[in-house]
């Protein structure tokens, strides 16, 4: 394979130290077609990898992790990262295929495309996560028309996702046993978007992006149908319920149990042994039995060699 001087010479100034992650969640886990065609798009740029996808079907959901480098100027400014135009490129598909007006699921939302988050990862730093997460949501509101809210570093006080979430209404089910169907909110925000418009397209709806360092994704089967004693103690164990600290959690209905989605905040503060010998404590208190827990996504370590093995595997074949 032939470079041109230009290819070799931006090749000979990347440094793979300097990574960003970007974990894109869409409202939809159930069709095939239009799963692939995120993915399609998302694999269509070579410098952009994605080392991990999470399907839920019940939910309703699903969420890809890519990786990829970023590029400053003399004076240390982050100035390019190819996932910008990768992740703008499956906004665009996700867009095109999802109506959240034929939308149903278990896990709350307010976007097809509900929400983008970035994280540094190895030497890379905060600053560079939020300068793409402002990047993407700036193109996101004035190509896509759609409201855009920016959280956590990306925020100019660093307003965090659930607190806007929440004044969104966005933990409101609008259908009994807590799924989600159809446009739930009013047409016009209550707030002004960061991005975008104020009035919402009810197909698009809302979308949420963000930087912040990494958050573990954790969830935690309960072996009982009933979703007001899941979402009983999903309350307990959180920080706002007066649980753990930096722990939030959402209590979600499955097809025959339910299911503590936590996310921690800190994770090597407080980590998943500690959510899940809680919720056994308080799912045993209302007799109940709980499932060992499963990571929806890897570690960042393992992130970062999933992507230095998958980049360097492209380089060495002919
Ligand atoms: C590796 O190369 C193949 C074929 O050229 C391409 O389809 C794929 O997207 C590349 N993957 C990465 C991680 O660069
Ligand atoms: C709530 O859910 C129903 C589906 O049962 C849907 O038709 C409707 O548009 C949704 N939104 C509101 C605001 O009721």
């Amino acid at each position: 394979m032939a470079f041109n001087y230009t290819a070799k010479d931006k090749k000979k100034t990347v440094d793979q130290s300097m990574l960003l992650c970007c974990k894109f969640f869409i409202s939809e886990g159930r069709n095939i077609a239009t799963l692939d065609a995120v993915e399609r798009v998302a694999r269509s740029n070579p410098e952009t990898v994605i080392v991990n996808k999470f399907h839920d079907r019940t939910y309703n959901r699903a969420r890809y992790s890519l990786v990829s480098y970023v590029l400053h100027d003399c004076t240390g400014n982050a100035i390019y990262s190819p996932l910008q135009q990768t992740v703008v490129a499956m906004a665009e598909a996700a867009f095109n295929s999802i109506n959240l007006e034929l939308h149903d699921g278990a896990h709350p939302r307010l976007g097809a495309v509900d929400d983008i988050v970035f994280h540094p990862l190895a030497r890379a730093s905060m600053d560079e996560a939020a300068w793409l997460a402002k990047a993407v949501a700036a193109d996101i509101g004035n190509q896509f028309n759609v409201p855009v809210f920016l959280y956590a570093a990306a925020h100019p006080t660093g307003k965090e996702l659930d607190k806007i979430r929440r004044e969104l209404g966005y933990y409101r089910p609008n259908v009994t046993g807590f799924q989600w169907a159809g446009w739930t909110m009013p047409d016009i925000l209550p707030q002004t978007p960061d991005e975008g418009p104020i009035v919402v397209s009810r197909a698009r709806g809302i979308s949420m992006i963000g930087a912040r360092s990494w958050v573990t994704l954790y969830n935690i089967p309960i072996l009982s149908t009933d979703i007001s004693v899941a979402r009983k103690i999903a309350r307990k164990v959180s920080a706002r319920g007066g649980g753990l600290p930096t722990v939030q959690t959402l209590g979600i209905v499955c097809e025959d149990s339910t299911e503590i989605a936590c996310m921690l905040l800190e994770p090597n503060q407080i980590g998943a042994d500690r959510v899940q010998n809680l919720v056994e404590m308080l799912a045993a208190q209302e007799g109940l039995d709980v499932e060992k827990g499963y990571f929806t996504d890897f570690s960042p370590e393992m992130i970062i060699e999933k992507y230095m093995n998958l980049i360097s595997a492209n380089r060495s074949s002919p």
